[in-house]
């Protein structure tokens, strides 16, 4: 089963948790916020901060219980400190174990108006999103030499590779690429192939492959129209979704998804904090007001969402419009300005033409 939204309340309502995290996570989702009520989106913002400096996790339980109660959730990056303890997990590591948001997708496109190296990409990436090298089980117990334990379960690897090939099937996609290393973890990465073709006999009508990780990386920087959907362990997919993110644009761009059996979180698809260029009013918010629109789609409001999506699109093709991170002068408010301008004009259009057909 894909993960199913929670049903609206009364009057048709959702109830969203929001965590604005850090860096530039707090100023965009304020856009988020602005765009929404401005189309009149049917949707309510819980907000529930985190703050990364506090040690407790009494933050991070708050926001887990709130996500519970919701079911969704739109989050900015909680940042995560290197020099803490080995024994203290990302915040964000935890919330997607903790919720078992097992599946990680992002759609990688070329979009409209984005100079890039390499045009038409269009590439569903779907990261397992719980176990592998993210399972935090270090351990030093003789001194320099250190053990960092990589677990590949059969019954999570089966249940991606189904998502994989489920969504695959509802996107009319035709073929499946598996990504790995099982020439050298022939036992860990060995045992995701494997699960990934029993499943693939399930769907006849959608073609699976195999691709070495290193080959990956570099067919992707050469040739990236090859790929339709891939499916990975989770570090590959840390790794293949940031190049692919810069092959399109850059992080700005991307939004992100993580799916569990019972609750669905959505953010940019790479996942940093943007600390460096936080309240000057110069981030792309393009990859969040995305990732809201995802947020929409899996609540059902899909008008809502293609709505805001194509106004993103559409500013996105004003080049005089982009952020400095698309060699631009524009300002992240300019870039929503002119979003919920678009947004009128086409809701002017959507209710001209509903007008024409009354009178017909
Ligand atoms: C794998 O899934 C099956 C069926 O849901 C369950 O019975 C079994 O305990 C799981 N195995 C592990 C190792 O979690
Ligand atoms: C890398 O992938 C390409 C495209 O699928 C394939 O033709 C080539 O043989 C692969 N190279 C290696 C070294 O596996
Ligand atoms: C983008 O702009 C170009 C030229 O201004 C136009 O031809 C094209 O149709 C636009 N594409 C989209 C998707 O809006």
């Amino acid at each position: 089963i894909m993960s199913l939204p929670p049903p609206a309340k009364y009057g048709g309502r959702h109830t969203v948790t929001l965590i604005p995290g850090d860096g530039i996570g707090p100023e965009l989702l304020n856009h988020v916020r602005e765009v929404f009520r401005f189309t009149c989106v049917p949707v309510d913002f819980e907000m529930v901060n985190v703050n990364s400096a506090l040690e407790t996790d009494d933050d991070m339980n708050n926001a887990i219980t709130a996500i519970r109660r919701n079911g969704v959730a739109l989050k900015g990056n909680i940042e995560t400190k290197h020099t803490l303890p080995a024994s203290v997990k990302s915040r964000n590591n935890v919330l997607r174990t903790s919720l078992d948001l097992y599946a990680n997708v992002m759609h990688c496109q070329s979009l409209p108006g984005v100079q890039t190296r390499h045009k038409n990409i269009d590439i569903m990436i779907i990261r397992e999103n719980t176990e592998g090298e993210y399972s935090s089980l270090e351990h030093e117990s003789v001194s320099g030499v250190v053990e960092s334990l990589k677990i590949i379960t059969r019954n999570n690897s089966i249940r991606i590779a189904d998502y994989a090939f489920k969504l695959a099937r509802e996107r009319g996609r035709r073929r499946v690429t598996a990504v790995h290393k099982a020439n050298i973890m022939k036992l860990g990465d060995g045992l995701f192939l494997q699960c990934c073709r029993e499943v693939a006999s399930g769907y006849p009508d959608i073609t699976l492959d195999s691709m070495i990780v290193d080959n990956t990386t570099m067919q992707l920087v050469s040739k990236p129209q090859q790929f339709d959907v891939m499916v990975m362990p989770n570090l590959y997919g840390n790794v293949v979704s940031n190049v692919c993110a810069g092959l399109v644009g850059g992080p700005g761009l991307v939004p992100g998804a993580n799916y569990g059996r019972d609750y669905a979180v959505f953010e940019t698809a790479t996942r940093n904090t943007g600390k460096s260029i936080a309240e000057k009013n110069i981030a792309n918010p393009t990859a969040m007001l995305l990732a809201s629109c995802l947020m929409l789609d899996h609540l059902n409001l899909n008008d809502y969402a293609s709505l805001i999506r194509n106004a993103v699109l559409t500013t996105m093709n004003e080049t005089r419009l982009h952020t400095a991170d698309l060699g631009g002068q524009g300002t992240t408010s300019e870039v929503v300005q002119s979003v919920m301008r678009v947004i009128q004009i086409l809701r002017r259009i959507r209710m001209h033409v509903a007008d024409m057909h009354s009178r017909n």
